[in-house]
């Protein structure tokens, strides 16, 4: 077969390793990909959300299958597109994609089947909603409705912050049309976690449960990033849990869709808030996460194809996907200064120094002319060891990842450590 992967992050540089892997590939293409995927298919120099360009490299390549990694590009209709050229595509239709793309979309859905969400309500009027607001208690959640590269939401401590959030949103337009309507949330305290599945419609399966880190320090504290560090399984997140999120949430939110006129195929992504052991939704996401992924797949058994392939045949309950019980941890390696300003361009160096059973996902990277690869975005790699244990897999990152080196390189050091801790402290 031969395969497309769109994007250029860490996930796709995952999703192009573990499918370089399958006995059923024969060629990858990435789109626009980085160094990392350079290395092992071939980069397209194309942008995700050049639909058009892309369906007609897929034609002129022979393309057998699309799978589809950042939001963009299905918000746009790149399903819906490669449908109607008859390229099978991994991934959800525009209509479908709503569930990310529109809160309020996926908030009136939830509220309608009685899947567990957060209490809120939604606004189109700026001035009712600073009414409302002014009746609230803080901490207060405000979130934009639409796609706003995951800085869309606000935990406001006090009412002044939140209504400069709200300000900011639906006045200055921060986000644009993404602002147009607002959802004032009541603030959850719990444990966060994503559970993401592969679903066709009809069948949902789950994989390993993932942690990520949101915030750029340690003991999260400053601004909201991409995702500095992830790992998985989660201690606190029993199997017994991800079988009443798939029933209570993940099932019934695929039906729905299906029963709204959107059926649901790809990727269905629940963040999740445990509290006191009930699961609450606080977004679903169309798409794998970023840096989930990283941590996900290398515990995927099952020939990730055969998977794919299912989804998009619409024959999931027919595969059983295996996953290993191995813990495996992920710590991102940014430039200095993200997620503010940074600089890009500095050599990187050490990636081929590094244990041979430690994985070093690319996301802002290139390659230059002389071989050497640079830094090219905020997020330049994932670091990934797996281990017997997340104590095994934590030491095997942050020992390797200490030699790989790059101008102003910043990174997290407590990725998982609130697992080992949990390990150490039992009597
Ligand atoms: P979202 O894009 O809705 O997942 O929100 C981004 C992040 O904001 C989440 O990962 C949570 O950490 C946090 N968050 C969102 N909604 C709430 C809420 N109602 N209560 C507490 N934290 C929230
Ligand atoms: N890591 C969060 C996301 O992919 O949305």
């Amino acid at each position: 077969m031969k395969i497309l992967v769109v994007g250029g992050g860490g996930r796709e540089h995952t999703l192009v390793w573990k499918i370089v892997r399958s006995p059923r590939v024969g060629k990858v293409f990435t789109a626009p990909g980085n160094a990392g995927t350079a290395a092992i298919a071939e980069n397209l120099n194309l942008r995700p959300t050049d639909i058009e360009g892309l369906g007609k490299a897929a034609k002129e390549k022979s393309i057998d299958l699309v799978v589809v990694g950042p939001e963009a590009p299905l918000a746009s209709g790149i399903v819906d597109y490669f449908d109607k050229l008859g390229i099978p595509i991994f991934g959800p239709t525009k209509a479908a994609t709503q569930v990310e793309s529109s809160k309020v979309f996926a908030r009136n859905l939830m509220e309608k089947y009685g899947i567990p969400c957060p209490k809120g309500a939604i606004f189109s009027s700026y001035s009712e909603a600073r009414e409302y607001l002014q009746e609230q208690r803080p901490p207060v959640v405000v979130k934009a409705e639409g796609l706003a590269a995951g800085k869309g939401v606000i935990i406001a401590s006090s009412l002044d912050e939140a209504h400069k959030a709200l300000s900011d949103i639906m006045e200055a337009k921060v986000f644009s049309s993404a602002g147009d309507r607002v959802i004032i949330d009541e603030y959850l305290n719990g444990r966060e976690v994503s559970l993401i599945a592969f679903t066709d419609g009809k069948t949902v399966s789950p994989m390993v449960p993932a942690c990520d880190y949101k915030k750029i320090g340690d003991n999260d504290q400053g601004p909201n990033t991409g995702g500095m560090g992830s790992y998985s399984p989660p201690g606190f997140f029993s199997a017994q849990m991800a079988k009443k999120v798939t029933k209570d949430i993940l099932l019934p939110t695929v039906k729905a869709m299906a029963k709204e006129g959107f059926p649901y195929k790809g990727v269905l992504y629940a963040g999740l808030m445990i509290i006191d052991g009930e699961p609450v939704v606080l977004e679903f996401n169309a798409r794998f996460g970023d840096p989930e992924t990283q941590v996900i797949l290398p515990l995927l058994k099952t020939d990730l194809v055969d998977v794919l392939m299912a989804v998009v045949q619409g024959n999931l309950d027919r595969l059983k996907i295996e996953w290993s019980t191995e813990a495996c941890v992920g710590v991102v390696m940014a430039s200095g200064g993200y997620p503010g300003s940074y600089k890009t361009g500095f050599p990187i160096r050490g990636i081929d120094g590094v244990d041979k059973d430690v994985l070093v996902f690319h996301a802002g990277t290139k390659s230059g002319s002389d071989h050497v690869i640079y830094t090219d975005g905020g997020r330049v790699l994932t670091v990934v060891g797996v281990g017997q244990d997340m104590a095994e897999a934590r030491e095997k990152v942050y020992r390797n990842i200490s030699n790989i080196y790059f101008e102003g390189c910043y990174y997290r050091k407590d990725i998982a450590l609130r697992e080992i801790d949990k390990i150490k402290s039992k009597p």
